[in-house]
């Protein structure tokens, strides 16, 4: 059985869950990107269209997240034949909401579907990750929970390094993206290159916390907990608009607690209830509002399924 075109979609992503900057991750069920894949009679990997980024994002498919990653599920199945990417971007660029791992999330699966799925999802993470490394870095904890889905702990690169966490059930978030662009380079250029030795334990026993809630569920002290990074917030916080009047206004309206949105300026307020998440969603936009910034805000739980495939049409 021939394919001739298959469709993927991967979600949005939040990475750090506040104070586990680059281990904690999850993929998110409100919002994602979508790539669609063909044979094409150019060799290598082209992209013919890209929707919803005005723009910005290069058509070039060595200096684009789904078409380095296309290339790389090309190149590990020895496959020579040309594919040609169609990109619906459904995130905000530079975000915080994990918008290049999701494209770079949804070519390599949607290559892989192409190809009669020859791998499975774990095995597409370096592909991935090389989309994603040309925008952000090599870190996987928007590639990761995007891929696979729901809440995952990071200790490295490989498959068998990411760990699948439990999702409390009445885990929900109150989103808000202010219109301002925090590219992750940029962000990650502001961070201290060193912590003290009381740092460090404070920080790993916050994350371990986190950790520890995920299991109890108990959203709470899981919000206090991710709400305690001493090292990541305080070096960022000058590009996040608003932050302060964010979480006081999240928290006056029901929320636990809010952190920054992987590496910004999305905001994420901690609820364990969807409509207080929705007076909190609310209470954000008020603050930009009053600011006289545009914002875009949702609800979104924790996507557990990952990306997949959408559609795949047969040859002939
Ligand atoms: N952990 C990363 C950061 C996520 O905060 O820089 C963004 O790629």
């Amino acid at each position: 059985m021939l394919i001739s075109r298959a469709e993927a979609y991967a979600p949005a992503s939040m990475a750090n869950l506040g104070v586990g900057f680059d281990i904690l991750g999850l993929a998110l069920d409100s919002g994602g990107d979508t790539v669609c894949a063909e044979w094409s009679d150019t060799p290598g990997v082209t992209i013919a269209s890209i929707t919803g980024d005005d723009g910005r994002l290069p058509l070039d498919p060595t200096k684009n997240t789904a078409g380095i990653a296309a290339l790389a599920v090309l190149r590990m199945a020895d496959v020579d034949r040309g594919v040609s990417l169609r990109i619906t971007k459904g995130l905000p660029l530079a975000s915080g909401l994990g918008s290049s791992a999701a494209s770079a999330v949804a070519g390599a699966v949607a290559v892989n579907a192409l190809l009669g799925s020859p791998f499975q999802r774990s095995e597409l993470l370096a592909a991935c990750l090389e989309g994603e490394a040309a925008v952000s870095g090599y870190h996987a904890d928007n590639v990761g929970p995007s891929l696979l889905g729901g809440i995952l702990l990071i200790t490295g690169v490989t498959p068998d390094s990411l760990f699948a966490l439990p999702v409390p059930e009445r885990l929900v978030f109150a989103i808000v993206t202010p219109g301002v662009a925090v590219p992750t380079a940029e962000a990650r250029a502001v961070l201290p290159q060193t912590v003290s030795l009381k740092t460090m334990v404070h920080q790993t026993a916050y994350a371990a916390r986190v950790v520890d809630a995920l299991h109890t569920g108990a959203i709470r002290p899981l919000a206090a907990a991710m709400e305690a990074d001493i090292v990541v917030e305080p070096a960022r916080k000058h590009l996040m608009p608003r932050l302060d009047a964010c979480r006081a206004a999240a928290k006056a309206a029901g929320a636990y607690g809010l952190v920054i949105s992987g590496a910004g300026p999305t905001l994420a307020a901690i609820c364990d209830d969807r409509a207080v998440a929705d007076r909190v969603r609310v209470a954000l936009m008020a603050v930009y509002d009053e600011a006289g910034l545009t914002c875009d805000a949702r609800v979104a739980s924790v996507h557990g399924r990952g990306a997949h495939v959408l559609s795949t049409q047969i040859e002939g």
